[in-house]
Protein backbone atom coordinates (compact mmCIF):
# COMPACT_ATOMS: atom_id res chain seq x y z
CA UNK A 1 0.00 0.00 0.00
CA UNK A 2 1.15 3.28 -0.83
CA UNK A 3 -0.11 6.32 1.04
CA UNK A 4 0.46 10.36 0.21
CA UNK A 5 -1.25 12.55 3.19
CA UNK A 6 -1.36 16.30 1.79
CA UNK A 7 2.09 16.01 0.70
CA UNK A 8 3.36 18.74 -1.54
CA UNK A 9 6.93 19.54 -3.19
CA UNK A 10 8.22 22.83 -4.09
CA UNK A 11 12.16 22.63 -5.59
CA UNK A 12 14.49 25.02 -4.07
CA UNK A 13 13.87 28.96 -4.46
CA UNK A 14 10.63 27.88 -7.21
CA UNK A 15 7.86 30.23 -7.00
CA UNK A 16 4.90 27.06 -7.47
CA UNK A 17 4.84 23.49 -6.35
CA UNK A 18 5.77 20.86 -8.32
CA UNK A 19 3.43 18.45 -6.89
CA UNK A 20 0.35 20.36 -4.82
CA UNK A 21 -1.32 18.91 -2.32
CA UNK A 22 -1.47 15.02 -3.54
CA UNK A 23 -3.88 13.03 -1.37
CA UNK A 24 -3.91 9.66 -2.81
CA UNK A 25 -4.15 6.10 -1.55
CA UNK A 26 -3.65 2.57 -3.41
CA UNK A 27 -3.95 -0.41 -1.92
CA UNK A 28 -2.85 -3.75 -2.28
CA UNK A 29 -3.77 -5.39 -5.61
CA UNK A 30 -3.69 -2.39 -7.40
CA UNK A 31 -2.43 -1.83 -11.21
CA UNK A 32 -1.74 1.81 -10.79
CA UNK A 33 -1.29 4.30 -13.55
CA UNK A 34 -0.59 8.17 -12.99
CA UNK A 35 -0.51 9.91 -16.08
CA UNK A 36 0.10 13.88 -17.31
CA UNK A 37 1.98 16.00 -19.33
CA UNK A 38 5.51 16.48 -19.57
CA UNK A 39 6.35 18.74 -16.01
CA UNK A 40 2.79 17.48 -14.72
CA UNK A 41 5.03 16.21 -11.34
CA UNK A 42 4.96 12.28 -11.81
CA UNK A 43 8.79 12.02 -11.85
CA UNK A 44 8.04 13.95 -8.70
CA UNK A 45 5.62 12.26 -7.20
CA UNK A 46 7.62 8.90 -8.06
CA UNK A 47 11.17 10.99 -6.10
CA UNK A 48 8.63 11.61 -2.87
CA UNK A 49 7.27 8.05 -2.73
CA UNK A 50 10.54 6.02 -3.36
CA UNK A 51 12.40 8.47 -0.62
CA UNK A 52 15.00 10.01 -3.01
CA UNK A 53 13.26 13.38 -1.92
CA UNK A 54 11.91 14.62 0.40
CA UNK A 55 8.62 16.29 0.76
CA UNK A 56 8.21 20.52 2.13
CA UNK A 57 4.85 19.53 3.39
CA UNK A 58 3.10 15.88 4.02
CA UNK A 59 4.18 12.92 4.57
CA UNK A 60 4.37 9.39 2.44
CA UNK A 61 3.63 5.80 3.58
CA UNK A 62 4.84 3.22 2.42
CA UNK A 63 4.03 -0.55 3.35
CA UNK A 64 2.40 1.45 6.38
CA UNK A 65 6.34 2.40 6.87
CA UNK A 66 6.65 6.14 7.26
CA UNK A 67 9.41 7.52 4.84
CA UNK A 68 10.72 10.22 6.86
CA UNK A 69 10.66 8.43 10.39
CA UNK A 70 11.33 4.55 9.30
CA UNK A 71 12.92 5.00 5.73
CA UNK A 72 14.40 1.88 5.25
CA UNK A 73 11.76 -0.04 6.02
CA UNK A 74 10.08 1.71 3.76
CA UNK A 75 12.37 1.58 1.22
CA UNK A 76 13.05 -2.12 1.75
CA UNK A 77 9.05 -2.47 0.43
CA UNK A 78 9.62 -0.72 -2.97
CA UNK A 79 11.68 -2.16 -6.24
CA UNK A 80 11.94 0.82 -8.49
CA UNK A 81 12.85 1.36 -12.05
CA UNK A 82 13.67 5.05 -12.34
CA UNK A 83 13.78 6.45 -16.16
CA UNK A 84 17.16 6.87 -16.62
CA UNK A 85 19.27 4.64 -16.60
CA UNK A 86 22.60 5.52 -15.21
CA UNK A 87 23.92 1.95 -14.19
CA UNK A 88 27.21 1.03 -13.26
CA UNK A 89 29.12 0.27 -16.52
CA UNK A 90 31.82 -1.54 -15.81
CA UNK A 91 29.67 -4.51 -13.59
CA UNK A 92 28.37 -7.44 -16.12
CA UNK A 93 24.94 -7.56 -16.05
CA UNK A 94 24.93 -10.78 -13.70
CA UNK A 95 27.26 -8.45 -11.30
CA UNK A 96 24.67 -6.11 -11.04
CA UNK A 97 22.00 -8.45 -10.26
CA UNK A 98 24.02 -9.72 -7.82
CA UNK A 99 24.57 -6.78 -6.25
CA UNK A 100 20.89 -5.17 -5.54
CA UNK A 101 20.49 -9.16 -4.67
CA UNK A 102 23.19 -8.18 -1.95
CA UNK A 103 21.59 -4.68 -0.75
CA UNK A 104 18.29 -6.60 -0.51
CA UNK A 105 19.85 -9.62 1.33
CA UNK A 106 18.46 -12.50 -1.02
CA UNK A 107 19.08 -16.03 -0.50
CA UNK A 108 21.49 -18.14 -2.90
CA UNK A 109 18.96 -19.85 -4.07
CA UNK A 110 15.92 -17.28 -4.77
CA UNK A 111 18.47 -14.67 -6.46
CA UNK A 112 19.39 -17.80 -8.47
CA UNK A 113 15.97 -18.90 -9.60
CA UNK A 114 14.41 -14.84 -10.04
CA UNK A 115 17.91 -13.91 -12.19
CA UNK A 116 17.23 -17.47 -14.60
CA UNK A 117 13.63 -16.76 -14.71
CA UNK A 118 13.98 -13.06 -15.64
CA UNK A 119 16.95 -12.67 -17.73
CA UNK A 120 14.96 -16.15 -19.74
CA UNK A 121 11.94 -13.83 -19.93
CA UNK A 122 13.38 -10.44 -21.16
CA UNK A 123 15.84 -12.29 -23.38
CA UNK A 124 18.99 -10.98 -22.18
CA UNK A 125 20.99 -14.33 -21.09
CA UNK A 126 23.63 -13.65 -23.70
CA UNK A 127 24.07 -10.40 -22.86
CA UNK A 128 24.13 -10.97 -18.92
CA UNK A 129 27.92 -11.38 -18.91
CA UNK A 130 28.77 -8.43 -20.87
CA UNK A 131 29.72 -4.70 -19.11
CA UNK A 132 27.23 -2.95 -19.02
CA UNK A 133 28.56 -0.44 -20.93
CA UNK A 134 27.84 -2.05 -23.96
CA UNK A 135 23.82 -2.86 -23.53
CA UNK A 136 21.59 -0.64 -25.27
CA UNK A 137 18.92 1.77 -23.75
CA UNK A 138 16.75 -0.71 -23.90
CA UNK A 139 18.66 -3.87 -22.51
CA UNK A 140 19.60 -1.51 -19.86
CA UNK A 141 16.15 -0.82 -19.16
CA UNK A 142 15.43 -4.63 -18.74
CA UNK A 143 17.93 -5.07 -16.67
CA UNK A 144 16.82 -2.74 -14.59
CA UNK A 145 13.49 -3.87 -14.10
CA UNK A 146 14.96 -7.44 -13.21
CA UNK A 147 16.82 -5.31 -10.15
CA UNK A 148 14.00 -4.14 -9.15
CA UNK A 149 12.10 -6.84 -9.00
CA UNK A 150 14.84 -9.28 -7.00
CA UNK A 151 13.68 -8.84 -3.56
CA UNK A 152 9.93 -9.74 -4.62
CA UNK A 153 8.71 -6.20 -3.43
CA UNK A 154 5.39 -5.37 -2.06
CA UNK A 155 5.40 -2.16 -3.95
CA UNK A 156 7.04 -1.66 -7.80
CA UNK A 157 7.53 1.85 -8.65
CA UNK A 158 8.14 2.65 -12.29
CA UNK A 159 8.64 5.84 -13.77
CA UNK A 160 7.96 5.70 -17.89
CA UNK A 161 8.44 2.18 -18.29
CA UNK A 162 7.73 1.52 -21.80
CA UNK A 163 10.00 4.35 -23.14
CA UNK A 164 12.60 2.61 -25.24
CA UNK A 165 11.22 -0.89 -24.84
CA UNK A 166 10.75 -2.97 -27.98
CA UNK A 167 7.02 -4.59 -28.62
CA UNK A 168 7.79 -7.72 -27.55
CA UNK A 169 10.04 -6.33 -24.32
CA UNK A 170 7.10 -3.99 -23.37
CA UNK A 171 4.28 -6.93 -23.72
CA UNK A 172 6.31 -8.89 -21.31
CA UNK A 173 6.72 -5.88 -19.18
CA UNK A 174 2.82 -5.51 -19.18
CA UNK A 175 2.26 -9.20 -18.24
CA UNK A 176 4.40 -9.37 -15.25
CA UNK A 177 3.04 -5.69 -14.00
CA UNK A 178 -0.79 -7.60 -13.99
CA UNK A 179 0.68 -10.60 -12.50
CA UNK A 180 2.62 -8.72 -9.60
CA UNK A 181 -0.29 -7.08 -8.69
CA UNK A 182 -2.42 -10.37 -8.84
CA UNK A 183 0.08 -11.70 -6.77
CA UNK A 184 -1.14 -9.40 -3.91
CA UNK A 185 1.06 -6.78 -4.71
CA UNK A 186 0.79 -2.87 -5.22
CA UNK A 187 2.19 -1.80 -8.65
CA UNK A 188 2.48 2.85 -9.27
CA UNK A 189 4.00 3.56 -12.67
CA UNK A 190 3.49 6.95 -14.26
CA UNK A 191 3.18 7.70 -18.31
CA UNK A 192 2.38 10.20 -20.75
CA UNK A 193 1.19 7.44 -23.46
CA UNK A 194 -2.83 7.17 -22.70
CA UNK A 195 -3.46 3.85 -24.14
CA UNK A 196 -1.47 1.73 -22.34
CA UNK A 197 -2.78 3.86 -18.71
CA UNK A 198 -6.44 2.96 -20.25
CA UNK A 199 -5.54 -0.88 -20.71
CA UNK A 200 -3.33 -2.09 -18.38
CA UNK A 201 -4.69 0.25 -14.82
CA UNK A 202 -7.10 -0.86 -12.50
CA UNK A 203 -7.07 2.58 -11.53
CA UNK A 204 -6.06 5.99 -12.69
CA UNK A 205 -4.86 9.73 -11.50
CA UNK A 206 -4.41 12.51 -14.43
CA UNK A 207 -2.04 15.11 -12.99
CA UNK A 208 -1.28 18.69 -14.28
CA UNK A 209 0.59 21.24 -12.51
CA UNK A 210 1.02 19.23 -9.60
CA UNK A 211 -2.29 18.56 -8.65
CA UNK A 212 -4.54 15.68 -9.13
CA UNK A 213 -7.54 16.81 -11.49
CA UNK A 214 -9.20 12.91 -11.28
CA UNK A 215 -8.83 9.84 -10.33
CA UNK A 216 -10.99 6.59 -10.48
CA UNK A 217 -11.03 3.28 -12.50
CA UNK A 218 -11.47 3.86 -16.32
CA UNK A 219 -15.15 3.42 -15.52
CA UNK A 220 -15.83 6.01 -12.92
CA UNK A 221 -13.82 8.02 -14.82
CA UNK A 222 -16.18 8.14 -17.95
CA UNK A 223 -19.31 8.15 -16.06
CA UNK A 224 -18.47 11.77 -14.56
CA UNK A 225 -17.77 13.25 -17.86
CA UNK A 226 -19.43 12.66 -21.63
CA UNK A 227 -16.17 11.47 -23.45
CA UNK A 228 -15.49 7.92 -23.99
CA UNK A 229 -11.53 7.96 -24.43
CA UNK A 230 -9.33 8.84 -21.97
CA UNK A 231 -7.66 10.96 -24.20
CA UNK A 232 -10.85 13.13 -24.49
CA UNK A 233 -11.17 13.62 -21.14
CA UNK A 234 -7.48 14.15 -20.48
CA UNK A 235 -7.42 16.99 -23.40
CA UNK A 236 -10.65 18.10 -21.67
CA UNK A 237 -9.24 17.90 -17.77
CA UNK A 238 -6.07 19.82 -19.04
CA UNK A 239 -7.55 21.83 -21.24
CA UNK A 240 -9.94 23.29 -18.93
CA UNK A 241 -7.19 23.53 -16.16
CA UNK A 242 -5.29 25.37 -18.47
CA UNK A 243 -8.70 28.28 -18.92
CA UNK A 244 -8.88 28.57 -15.48
CA UNK A 245 -5.09 29.49 -15.18
N1 LIG B 1 15.35 19.10 -9.59
C1 LIG B 1 14.45 20.05 -9.91
N2 LIG B 1 14.65 21.34 -9.60
C2 LIG B 1 13.75 22.29 -9.92
N3 LIG B 1 12.58 22.04 -10.55
C3 LIG B 1 12.33 20.77 -10.90
C4 LIG B 1 13.25 19.70 -10.60
N4 LIG B 1 12.72 18.54 -11.06
C5 LIG B 1 11.53 18.87 -11.62
N5 LIG B 1 11.30 20.18 -11.52
C6 LIG B 1 10.08 20.88 -11.99
O1 LIG B 1 8.97 20.32 -11.34
C7 LIG B 1 7.86 20.18 -12.23
C8 LIG B 1 7.44 18.72 -12.31
O2 LIG B 1 8.46 17.97 -12.92
P1 LIG B 1 8.44 16.38 -13.05
O3 LIG B 1 7.99 15.82 -11.75
O4 LIG B 1 9.75 15.93 -13.57
O5 LIG B 1 7.29 16.17 -14.14
P2 LIG B 1 6.91 14.91 -15.08
O6 LIG B 1 7.68 13.72 -14.59
O7 LIG B 1 5.44 14.77 -14.95
O8 LIG B 1 7.30 15.28 -16.48
C9 LIG B 1 8.32 20.77 -13.55
O9 LIG B 1 7.90 22.11 -13.61
C10 LIG B 1 9.84 20.69 -13.47
O10 LIG B 1 10.43 21.69 -14.24
MG1 LIG C 1 8.97 12.44 -15.54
Amino acid sequence: MIQFDHVSKKYGKSAVLAVDDLNLTIEKGKLFGMIGPNGAGKSTSIKLMTGIIAPTEGRVLVGGHDMAQDPIAAKREIGFVPDSHELYDRLTGLEYLNFMADVYQVSAADRKAHIEKYLNLFELEDAAGEQIRSYSRGMKQKLTIIGALIHNPSVWVLDEPMVGLDPKSSHVLKEEMRRHCDAGNTVFFSTHVLEVAERLCDEIAIIDKGKVLARGTMEELRSGESSSSLEELFLQLTEAEDEEA
